[in-house]
């Protein structure tokens, strides 16, 4: 698929942060919109900023099988077809290992793995139907690499990583692409459950990004047909990789510097 001009996009998490951006960068290329998240309010607000008669808010939360069911149903009978899938819906807790709570991994687990795997599996029939389409996973870096305090989040997307290096080998010949997205940290909605304060100070190592840089390169890769991963910053995949090939001294390091 090359370009967004008439194409159907269903953003998750588009009424903050990056799946905001995400979907006013849509709009402006062209697309029909289809906004979900749980706050019907907010959602409300960005379709109002949108100005586009093609944008439809649709609150839906994504561990409820029945608001899936419900955002494909409304999304086929207003627009047809489905093209791109982007799934921003998610979250973080920050705490250690040894004293966060279940219940914390449970829910995380619940949006940012079970609630991608049910949105994908509820709109992948008609991509493949039609033989075209893209899925993006906005992962983590904190899904390349682990760092203090952030044990059940990464282990969340580390899940959602591997679950999308699998279903990109799955596309392979099929017209349906998989872009894993690995941003590092952004301030956003994100931070209020995730204050900055809690964060290792490792993950300073790696520049913060941007919204709106996360949704330029997600733009980037759905309008020129890119599949794969993209780490941004660039320089995050550096540290990921070095993590992978020394994971001795870069466990080292990291437990110096906390
Ligand atoms: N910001 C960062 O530093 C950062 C870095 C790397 C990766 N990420 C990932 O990027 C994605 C987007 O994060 P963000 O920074 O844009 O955070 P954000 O500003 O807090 O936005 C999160 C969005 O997800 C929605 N959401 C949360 N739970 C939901 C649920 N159960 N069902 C449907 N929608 C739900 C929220 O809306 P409602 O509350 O109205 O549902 C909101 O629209 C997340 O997957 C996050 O893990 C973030």
């Amino acid at each position: 698929m090359v370009g967004l001009q008439n194409k159907v996009a269903v953003i998750t998490g588009a009424s903050n942060g990056f799946g905001r951006v995400i979907a006013q960068k849509c709009v402006q290329s062209g697309a029909s919109v289809v906004l979900a998240a749980r706050s019907e309010e907010s959602l409300e607000q960005v379709a109002m900023t949108l100005r586009s008669s093609r944008v439809l808010s649709i609150p839906t939360d994504v561990t409820q099988d029945s608001d899936i069911a419900h955002l494909v149903r409304t999304t086929l009978e207003r627009f047809g077809s489905v093209d791109v899938l982007v799934n921003s819906a998610g979250f973080g807790i920050i705490d250690p290992v040894k004293c966060a709570a279940l219940s914390d991994f449970q829910e995380m687990l619940d949006v940012n793995v079970y609630g991608v795997v049910r949105c994908t599996q509820a709109f992948l029939p008609h991509m493949l139907a039609q033989r075209s389409g893209h899925v993006v996973m906005m992962a983590s870096l904190a899904g390349l690499i682990a760092t203090n305090n952030m044990g059940f989040y990464s282990a969340s997307k580390f899940a959602l990583v591997g679950m999308s290096r699998a279903l990109m080998l799955e596309l392979y010949g099929t017209g349906v692409l998989c872009t894993l997205i690995c941003p590092g940290i952004a301030l956003t909605g994100f931070q209020q459950r995730a204050p900055i304060e809690r964060y290792a100070r490792s993950t300073r190592l790696v520049p913060w990004t941007t919204a709106e840089r996360v949704a330029s390169v997600t733009l980037r890769a759905i309008e020129r047909g890119m599949q794969g991963e993209i780490v941004i910053p660039r320089i995050g995949r550096v540290f990921a990789v070095a993590c992978t090939l020394f994971p001795g001294l870069a466990r080292r390091v990291m437990s110096v510097i906390g």
